[in-house]
């Protein structure tokens, strides 16, 4: 059926909830069954997520797992990493229980400068237009200063504002191309309110000053940062790499595989990002803007590539990435969700900087564990084992069903049809 309705928004939560089920569900009793059996019996906790969007009926649960051991500059640290596919916590706990014994994870960030840009159009002589924007330029530092001064007290604030010229792009068209530091607030806001403040100066001094109009087209911050950039690194001497489930020469021509050919430089990638938006996710951060800065990075050669890189050289085997992440640890969801508030305290109330190196290890160690299976035994054993569990709940096996059948595939291959087969012959047995 097809179906429209106005002022939905406006709707009590079950009123919605009846609309929905009335317009959609044959079964309506059962549909209004799986919504409520996800609502949280504590009324103010179930407020606040009821907050977060507009029309929220239910909450939808990803599970929370943490993987410990892992040592990163000499520090242990155990990461909260919030991901519903299921071999992702134990490749990250089994990459990081690898690398404790090695030395660990160094990292490092090397720039934190972010990026916002007020796009506009303007048909005159371009040197009128850069006298008029110098001449401007201090008014529209001024005039944001009510919202950056307390930036400005803890030491970030506006780094710099370029006039752009983009004409050869779109006729007309221009930037106002301005830099951040925004410490340990992920900035949007920040950087999103200063750019609509410039953007109103310049217009208003434009019109003072320039015979020709300035037609404001946007303000908005780029998640592009490639000057928000970390490092995380991996070495050890090639005589302390296990000789039997490790190739460090097949290791690196996976990783150089990934660097030239672009279709397996995704998948490669999409092994890094399990880490990232995990640890990202869990620690109230906003992991469609990391993916697509990072995707961005990934292609900034002109061509998509690995993220990581990997060598062997004078016996020793190293392994590391660069990558922009732009992240906070105040605002947002940070002070507000109880498991967000739960997560950043396990990683010992990071900063921002500390948080970036966490996130690139998780990434690191996710490729790590990726690439160590698919150069040895494949990927598929260790991720049916996980999955295991997944067709099991499927078949709605109990515990004892689950303990017998574990045991069975300890030694034999997991494959969906095998499970299946299994299950059916343990319940016919009983
Ligand atoms: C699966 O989620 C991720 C991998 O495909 C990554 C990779 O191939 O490197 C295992």
């Amino acid at each position: 059926m097809c179906a429209s309705i106005s002022g939905f928004s406006k709707l009590s939560k079950s009123k919605k909830i009846d609309w929905i089920v009335k317009t959609y569900f044959s079964e309506q009793e059962e549909a209004k069954k799986v919504i409520k059996q996800y609502w949280n019996n504590n009324i103010a906790l179930q407020n606040l997520h009821d907050e977060f969007i507009e029309n929220t009926i239910t909450n939808y649960y990803l599970p929370f797992g943490v993987a410990p051991n892992f040592l990163i500059n000499g520090k242990m640290h155990t990461i909260p990493m919030a991901i519903e596919e299921s071999s992702v916590v134990a490749a990250a706990s089994k990459a990081a229980k690898f690398w404790l014994e090695r030395g660990g994870f160094k990292t490092k960030v090397i720039s934190t400068t972010k990026i916002g840009q007020v796009h506009f159009m303007y048909h005159g002589d371009f040197k009128t237009l850069e006298n008029f924007f110098n001449t401007v330029k201090p008014n529209l530092i001024a005039d944001a200063k009510p919202i950056t001064k307390n930036m400005e007290k803890r030491g970030g604030g506006i780094l710099d504002i370029v006039l752009k010229d983009k004409t050869e792009d779109i006729s007309g068209y221009y930037q106002l191309h301005a830099t951040f530091e925004t410490l340990d607030a992920m900035g949007a806001n920040f950087i999103n309110s200063c750019l609509e403040q410039f953007a109103k100066t310049f217009k208003t001094e434009a019109e003072k000053q320039l015979a020709k109009e300035i037609e404001i087209v946007m303000s908005i911050l780029s998640n592009y940062v490639p000057d928000c950039l970390v490092r995380a690194e991996v070495s050890c001497k090639l005589e302390d790499l296990p000789q039997d489930d490790f190739n460090a020469e097949k290791f690196v021509q996976a990783v150089n595989i990934a660097k030239v050919e672009p279709y397996r430089a995704v998948t490669h990638n999409k092994g890094i990002m399990n880490g990232i938006d995990a640890v990202v996710l869990a620690t109230g951060n906003d992991f469609r803007a990391i993916e697509a800065g990072v995707h961005a990075y990934a292609s900034r050669n002109g061509k998509y590539s690995s993220l990581t890189d990997a060598k062997i050289e004078d016996g020793v085997f190293t392994f590391w990435m660069e990558i922009p992440l732009a992240l906070g640890t105040v605002g947002g969801l940070t002070n507000l969700h109880p498991l967000v508030k739960l997560a950043l305290e396990l990683l010992h109330k990071p900063s921002a900087r500390e948080l970036m190196q966490i996130i690139a290890v998780a990434g690191l160690a996710q490729n790590f564990a990726a690439l160590r299976s698919l150069t040895t035994t494949g990927i598929q054993e260790g991720h049916m084992k996980m999955h295991l569990m997944n067709i099991l709940n499927q078949l709605q096996a109990t515990d004892s069903e689950k303990k017998i059948i574990v045991e069975h595939f300890k030694k034999n291959t997991v494959t969906h049809s095998a499970v299946v087969e299994a299950y059916n012959n343990l319940k016919e047995k009983n």
